[in-house]
């Protein structure tokens, strides 16, 4: 278990800037997401912090020592990589054993640990074999044992689970979360996989270009987004999101006009999620339009409404259709629920837009539309 802080962490090679300074504390204990788009700088943090790279400028501490000068074999770090990296030539004991290979272990003590390492991932019957004769998952399950054996302080995890299917990505997933809450020690896992993000961090680092977009629960990065990147990054099917300009008490979008909580100039984007739109009677709200794509997706269904201001969203729980295409639908949504971005794609704070239903025909709120 260990603290980490990185300060004003940068890496370039040569004049390709890979990481802008970075600005981390990772608490004792954490399991902390890294999640963003390809080559937005995941694996570089990663490597930084196990001491495979060195930074080009900035100071890593665990538990408030600088690990500049730190071997990467001497910062007890176990790491999962990407590819698992196993060796194909030998057991899945040996592998397993590599990392205590430069440890002045007596072999008994040493042999114990792989035991209780491959036990901990469910590989115990497996260790005479060889790589190529395991499954993904069960190839996985090594690299994590090999990960720790050490019993590190501090777990990293490169997409650990990406090569894995569906059903078995979800069991590896609780059980990482199991094994790390049990163990107790601090991780930090990459992953594309936003679903993975949120359901086993404490905290996710949402990265974009080589610096951090925002850091925050899984909630404050869905609900409460920084910046337009992570408001539509986060959340599949994405936010709606449209520009449109302020002035006064409104909102231009298009040819529609909304209402402003508040007095604002200049250009906004609006954010809403689908799932956040209810489509109620055409003249039951402020903003309407027409249908012009319907998706059943299982259990939600997902339309498409053109409406003066643009094209939007809406996803409805259920898997019954009740709008047809060609159908005109309201669409109203929460006023917290409405998200303004300002010109340099920051949120801006309790301001929102009003997309309620019309004052007068509340009554009408749980009627279906049409
Ligand atoms: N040795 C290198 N020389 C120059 N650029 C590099 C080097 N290694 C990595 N990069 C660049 O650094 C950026 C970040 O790479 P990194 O591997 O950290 O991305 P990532 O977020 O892990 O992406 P992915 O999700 O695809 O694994 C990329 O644009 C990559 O091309
Ligand atoms: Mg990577």
């Amino acid at each position: 278990m260990a603290k980490i802080t990185l300060n004003n962490v940068t890496k370039s090679w040569g004049e390709t800037h890979v990481l802008k300074p970075m600005n981390l504390t990772i608490e004792n204990g954490e399991f902390v997401a890294i999640l963003g788009p390809s080559g937005c700088g995941k694996s570089t943090t990663l490597f930084l912090l196990a001491g495979l790279y060195a930074p080009s400028a900035g100071e890593i501490t665990f538990d408030g020592h600088n690990v500049g000068r730190v071997d990467a074999r001497d910062r007890n770090v176990g790491i999962v990589f990407q590819s698992y990296a196993l060796y194909p030539n030998l057991t899945v004991r040996e592998n397993i054993a590599f990392p205590l290979r430069f440890k002045a272990m007596d072999k008994n003590e040493a042999a114990r640990r792989v035991e209780e390492a491959a036990a901990l991932v469910q590989i115990g019957a497996l260790l005479d074999r060889r790589p190529s004769q395991l499954s993904g998952g069960q190839q996985q399950r090594v690299a994590l044992a090999r990960a720790l054996v050490k019993e590190p302080n501090i777990l990293l995890l490169d997409e650990p689970l990406s090569n894995l299917d569906a059903t078995l990505r979800i069991t590896m997933r609780a059980e990482l979360k199991a094994i790390q809450k049990r163990l107790g020690f601090t991780t930090l896992i990459v992953t594309h996989d936003q679903i993975e993000a949120i359901t086993m961090a404490d905290r996710i680092i949402c990265m974009n270009n080589g610096e951090i977009a925002q850091i925050g629960t899984p909630d404050d990065l869905y609900r409460r987004p920084a910046n337009l990147f992570v408001a539509g990054f986060i959340g599949t099917p994405p936010m709606n999101l449209i520009k449109g300009e302020a002035a006064g008490r409104q909102l231009r979008l298009g040819q529609a006009a909304l209402d402003l909580s508040s007095d604002r100039s200049g250009s906004l984007t609006l954010g809403i999620r689908p799932e956040d739109i209810a489509l109620v009677a055409a003249d039951k709200a402020a903003l309407s339009g027409s249908i012009t794509a319907v998706e059943p997706m299982g259990r939600e269904v997902f339309y498409t409404v053109m409406t003066p201001a643009g094209p939007l969203h809406a996803l409805e729980y259920g898997e019954v259709v009740r709008h047809l295409p060609g159908t005109s639908v309201g669409l109203v949504c929460k006023q917290e629920l409405t998200l303004l971005f300002d010109q340099d794609g920051r949120r801006i704070a309790d301001l929102h837009v009003n997309l309620s239903h019309r004052a007068d025909t509340r009554a009408a709120e749980l009627a279906p539309a049409n």
